[in-house]
């Protein structure tokens, strides 16, 4: 039965700065997950935190606030069958060094920091962070 979903995906500074746009999309289109909303933005730390408030426990908080808002980033709203976990599949594991071969994160991401790409980790949160970026 398909399960049509929506889910939040974000391209990273680091791969944006290498002109990364582009073939990330192909991955996700060559995967069935249609782009339905992009927009590149440069958010600020205050809004990052906001953004990655469920990690301000975390040791790396700090960090990974201040990294998300050292560039240009792009936000997309990704819509295919189990959006989800389809593009969890397609970004791999966290850390570059554990994801699967042809993952994203796998080709491109650089270390646990500069991984390339951001995705939801749940339907729920998928709904909260589309409307984070994209509520008007
Ligand atoms: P992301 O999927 O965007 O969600 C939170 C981010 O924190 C994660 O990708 C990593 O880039 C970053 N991060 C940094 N250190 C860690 C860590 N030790 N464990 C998990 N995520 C980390």
């Amino acid at each position: 039965m398909s399960n049509i979903e929506k889910t939040l995906s974000i391209i990273k500074p680091d791969a944006v700065e290498r002109n990364l746009i582009d073939e990330i999309k192909k991955i996700f289109l060559k995967n069935d997950l249609n782009i339905k909303e992009s927009k590149k933005i440069h958010i600020t730390k205050d809004e990052a935190a906001e953004f990655y408030k469920v990690h301000q426990s975390k040791p790396f908080y700090n960090d990974l606030c201040a990294y998300l808002s050292s560039g240009p980033i792009v936000v997309m709203v990704l819509e295919g069958n189990n959006a989800v976990a389809a593009n969890r599949k397609i970004m791999g594991a966290t850390n570059p060094k554990d994801a699967d071969k042809n993952t994203i994160r796998k080709l491109y991401g650089i270390s646990i920091d500069k991984n390339s790409v951001h995705g939801s980790d749940s339907s729920e949160n998928a709904k909260k962070e589309i409307d984070f970026f994209f509520k008007n």
